[in-house]
């Protein structure tokens, strides 16, 4: 009998640690049964049909008999996914493996728990991850190297962004693996994608405005290197580092936590006047890096001993209420906001 589903956990249980929405319980359990009887889901030999064959059998089959062609299409896709993950545990494999799996990130929404609770998958990206620290420092990382790790970071974006997956990624302190990715200043590109797809990470980490994510975050000392990206990275490393400043701003407690001591608040302030000082002098027209800057200032602003000392260093172009490089209406908004609580306008 095949194997193919293995990797679903046999002792699977809804109230384990990881709290399972009733789809995901329903997925797993779909995925234990076809164990049990595999002729049904070989009926298309485990692939879907060409492009061609699925629209002449669209318009030729009833509306239900279409359902169940969508719903075998998809068993198809679970088992090339289950296949994918299992050949991780070849390494002549695994690196097609990764890339494709990386691929299927965007269509296959359960592939988050699937390489969760496989055994052994997070253990295999941890290692292809510490293998790569010893071409770090000295730089030797090759283009095919950063590509391979690039698609490992892609999964672990995955884990990050899925709601049942995200908490435990932060227990197990997986970002951490990623830090010193995002400690390296090396400018070629092989460099620069490794640092750009690690912030992704921290980027679907902060995005969901979880204050657990936060938190470990902030704990960790993220924030120092997000500044040191913003102050010398380039252009997309910059824009996503301050994005996760801005999100980490957003929070009650990250706003406090940054405003908490002068050093960390002028740490901040004096990168964000770098950046708009930057951008104003280079004339690059980069509406969203400005985007993130402006709304990391109006939020400065908020706290009150950040607001006083602001009034003082806001840069001198952000001070002129008719300045005209800010393009994007809400934008522009929070500009007049920042303005206003600093008590310029
Ligand atoms: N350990 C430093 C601190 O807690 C970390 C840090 C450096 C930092 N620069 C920062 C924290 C800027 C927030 C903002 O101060």
């Amino acid at each position: 009998m095949s194997n193919q589903y293995v990797i679903v956990p046999q002792n699977y249980r809804s109230d384990s640690m990881v709290s399972i929405s009733p789809a995901d319980k329903r997925y797993f359990e779909q995925a234990q049964a076809k164990q049990k009887s595999p002729p049904q889901q070989m009926m298309f030999g485990g692939y879907s049909p060409s492009p061609s064959l699925q629209k002449t059998l669209s318009t030729q089959l009833s509306e239900q008999s279409i359902d169940e062609f969508g719903r075998m299409q998809k068993d198809s896709d679970t088992e090339l996914v289950v296949q994918y993950i299992l050949q991780l545990r070849d390494t002549e494999k695994r690196e097609q493996a990764l890339s494709e799996l990386s691929k299927k990130r965007e269509s296959f929404p359960h592939l988050a728990p699937l390489l969760w609770h496989s055994v052994g998958t997070i253990a295999i990206f941890l290692q292809e991850i510490a293998v790569v620290y010893q071409h770090l420092q000295p730089a030797q990382l090759t283009p095919a190297q950063s590509s391979r790790i690039c698609s490992v970071l892609g999964l672990l974006q995955c884990l990050a962004l899925h709601v049942q997956t995200r908490s435990c990624f932060l227990r197990a302190h997986i970002p951490l693996f990623l830090y010193p990715f995002l400690n390296t200043s090396n400018k070629s590109k092989a460099f620069e994608n490794l640092r750009v797809t690690s912030l992704g990470v921290i980027g679907a980490l902060v995005k969901g405005d979880d204050p657990e994510a936060i938190n470990f975050l902030m704990q960790t000392e993220i924030i120092p290197l997000c500044l040191r990206i913003m102050k010398k990275g380039q252009e997309l490393s910059r824009t996503v580092a301050t994005f996760i400043v801005q999100k980490i701003l957003l929070d009650d407690n990250g706003l406090n936590y940054i405003c908490q001591t002068p050093e960390r608040f002028f740490a901040v302030s004096q990168v964000l006047q770098t950046m708009i000082d930057d951008l104003h002098q280079s004339q690059k027209d980069d509406q969203r890096l400005l985007r993130h800057i402006i709304r990391c200032y109006l939020r400065l602003s908020e706290n009150q001993k950040a607001g006083e000392v602001l009034k003082k260093y806001l840069p001198q172009v952000l001070k002129d209420p008719t300045q005209s490089f800010i393009k994007d209406e809400v934008v522009k908004k929070w500009h007049n906001n920042l303005l206003q609580n600093l008590s310029i306008k």
